[in-house]
């Protein structure tokens, strides 16, 4: 089964309050987001949105520019129906975020709650790098919540990678700056104990290339 058939089922399946990662507001993340104090025409972008209520806060808390982007159809139709016309104030992205397309130093904020920790494999940690890279703008900022390592090795059936502050530091490289972290339990509503990684980064204002700060006119 492919990893969007597997997204599908799940989202087809079950509930959203019966999904493991469920919470009604995502609030550590909200909260994060607003202490950014961001202007309401900042571009913001929720990697993974899946079926959170995240994309519903940010737009009753005034965000004007807010895309969502997921690999699961199922999971973005069930938002938008809840959301109903305001649906419309949103920009969907249907798709993998290690293989879209994504535009050029656009967005101010990259959030990610749970779906970073499913790329396993280092090829797919390095495009979805190199993604981020390219669609944040210099100065930009990371909301990203993966599993801890003490947290269990698998979510939603799927194997995951678990990090330390430190392990996302370095996965992430030098282009951007870890500015805070915070752990976090999440008990799933089947009662698992779920250690989450909360972490603020900032992409780095690179100073201008070499040739430009030697006065070369190459
Ligand atoms: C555990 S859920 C978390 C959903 C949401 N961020 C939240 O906190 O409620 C992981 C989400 O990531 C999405 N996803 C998994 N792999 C993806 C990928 N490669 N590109 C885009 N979305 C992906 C899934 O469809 C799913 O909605």
């Amino acid at each position: 089964m492919s990893d969007k058939d597997h997204w599908d089922q799940v989202y087809s399946i079950n509930p959203t309050e019966k999904l493991g990662w469920y919470e009604p507001h995502l609030q550590i993340s909200l909260d994060w987001i607003k202490g950014l104090g961001l202007p309401s025409d900042a571009p913001i972008i929720d990697v993974g949105g899946g079926a959170s209520t995240l994309v519903d806060d940010l737009l009753d808390a005034g965000y004007r520019l807010v895309s969502v982007l997921d690999l699961s159809d199922h999971a973005l139709t069930s938002v938008k129906t809840r959301l109903g016309k305001r649906a419309g104030l949103v920009t969907w992205l249907t798709g993998d975020i290690t293989a879209i397309d994504m535009p050029m130093h656009y967005y101010e904020l990259w959030h990610d709650r749970a779906v970073f920790h499913f790329l396993t494999r280092p090829e797919q940690q390095q495009t979805y790098r190199d993604n981020l890279l390219k669609a944040l703008n210099p100065g930009g900022h990371v909301i990203i919540g993966t599993f801890a390592p003490e947290a269990p090795p698998k979510c939603s059936g799927l194997p995951v990678r678990r990090y330390s502050p430190e392990q996302l530091e370095s996965t992430f490289g030098r282009e951007f700056e870890l500015q805070r972290h915070h752990k976090t339990l999440h008990i799933t509503p089947s009662g698992v104990e779920q250690m989450y990684l909360y972490c603020h980064f900032r992409k780095k204002i690179l100073s201008r290339c070499r040739r430009d700060v030697e006065g070369g006119s190459g």
